[in-house]
């Protein structure tokens, strides 16, 4: 269990009878190493005393977001971890945390956390089957979170299915597999450590009615790559990701997950002004559909017609913000005279380097898991040209010419 070695683990428990089994989870997570700070939800001291867990833990237990004493400050606390694991999540947590809804500490620390979450629902068969607690997972998994799956088995109901509660090991086992994911690699330099950097990723679809939508075919995997790269050298690393199959996680990933170009306008500009450098990676759609109809559009016409209108330019509009500190990194993807678009580019969204991809090159470009890019730079004009690579490789070389900028200077 040596990935757990020096890890912050908050654990936090809500109120089910599973949480007996929290005794044993901490016991195991403090001896590989971790140190591990617990919460409750008020529910969860019925079922589980706070003075077993914080002599445990070695660390008191808060169960209140103010109590008589103090206000526990969930910020610092959320911003303390590496990983947050919620076992047992009941369905009622499951319900607030995947609604944003914060009247427990747990919550609250939950919302504040940049750190990847883990949790492990506990409760009887059928509230686990029942469609708004599968949706309230679904939701919870769309917004960058990792489900240790419920287990099969003899329930406290006295029933028998789904909807217990993995066992410690298990769930120690998820955290020391993600670690040991993210670090198992060569050692990577910390190099951006301290660095915020914010990515937006993906495509964007924009709804012409419920079912239907106007979308390109990123997939998001390019972005991707550059968001696990940074937190592989230790930047805080906040992915703004479109629809997209890709669900990364890793430590110092935050991932907000967005539909539309609006949404993922609004998701960056709040990122924004705290990161050092901002690499807009997203294919966002230029266009969204004037009106989104309320239900299906039919058939019945033979011919239709949508009246587009633009979307917001998330890179032009957040380069007018630009601070003396802080780089950004465009992307341009042009099916002809590629070299000179993405000269008008730099100058025209004012961006410190443009990666260029053509669609022409065998390899590159959407879908695919390698690409050929050309990274133009704005201080010295260079063009620099890249053979065809994985993705993986070439987020290397844009984070290898981003880092020649720091130190970064104000
Ligand atoms: O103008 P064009 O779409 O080719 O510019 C590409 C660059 O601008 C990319 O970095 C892309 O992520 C960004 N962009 C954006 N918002 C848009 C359109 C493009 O951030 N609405």
């Amino acid at each position: 269990m040596r990935h757990l070695e020096g890890k912050r683990i908050i654990v936090a428990i809500s109120g089910s009878i599973a949480a007996y089994k929290m005794a044993t989870t901490i016991r195991l997570l403090i001896k590989a190493g971790a140190e591990v700070r617990v919460l409750m939800t008020p529910a969860a001291t019925h079922f589980i005393t706070p003075l077993t867990l914080s002599t445990l833990s070695k660390n008191p237990v808060f169960s209140e977001v103010i109590s008589e004493e103090s206000w526990n400050n969930h910020v610092e606390m959320g911003l303390w971890a590496d990983a947050m694991l919620l076992a047992p999540a009941t369905a009622n947590t499951l319900a607030q945390l995947a609604n944003g809804l914060c009247d427990t500490i747990v919550a609250a620390v939950y919302l504040s956390a940049r750190c990847p979450v883990f949790f492990a629902p506990a409760m009887d068969l059928d509230m686990w089957a029942h469609p708004a607690t599968q949706a309230n997972v679904k939701r919870l998994i769309d917004h960058g979170n990792h489900l240790i799956p419920v287990g099969n088995g003899e329930l406290a109901s006295g029933l028998s299915g789904e909807g217990r509660m993995a066992e410690p090991e298990d769930l120690v086992g998820h955290l020391h597999h993600f670690f040991g994911e993210s670090q198992g690699k060569p050692e990577v330099q910390q190099t951006m450590a301290g660095k915020k950097v914010l990515i937006t990723a993906g495509p964007t679809h924009e709804p012409i009615d419920p079912v239907r939508y106007i979308g390109n075919r990123s997939s998001g995997k390019m972005g991707v790559a550059l968001a696990l790269e940074a937190a592989k050298r230790g930047a805080h690393v906040h992915l703004i990701l479109g629809p997209s199959v890709l669900n990364p996680a890793a430590a110092h990933l935050q991932v907000t997950r967005v539909d539309t170009a609006r949404e993922m306008f609004k998701a960056a500009s709040g990122a924004f002004e705290q990161c050092d450098l901002a690499i807009f990676a997203a294919a966002v759609a230029d266009y969204r559909p004037e009106q989104t109809a309320d239900q299906k559009i039919k058939k019945t016409e033979d011919a239709l017609r949508l009246d587009l209108v633009k979307n917001p330019d998330i890179a032009a509009t957040l380069e007018k913000q630009k601070q003396a500190h802080q780089r950004l990194i465009g992307f341009a993807l042009e099916t002809q005279a590629g070299e000179e678009h993405a000269r008008q580019k730099l100058n025209r969204k004012n961006m410190d380097a443009i990666v260029l991809n053509t669609l022409q090159d065998e390899g590159a470009g959407f879908q695919h898991d390698t690409n050929k890019v050309s990274i133009l730079t704005a201080a010295d004009n260079k063009l620099r040209r890249f053979e065809l690579k994985t993705k993986e490789q070439v987020a290397t070389d844009i984070l290898d010419v981003a880092e020649q900028w720091w130190p970064v200077k104000g």
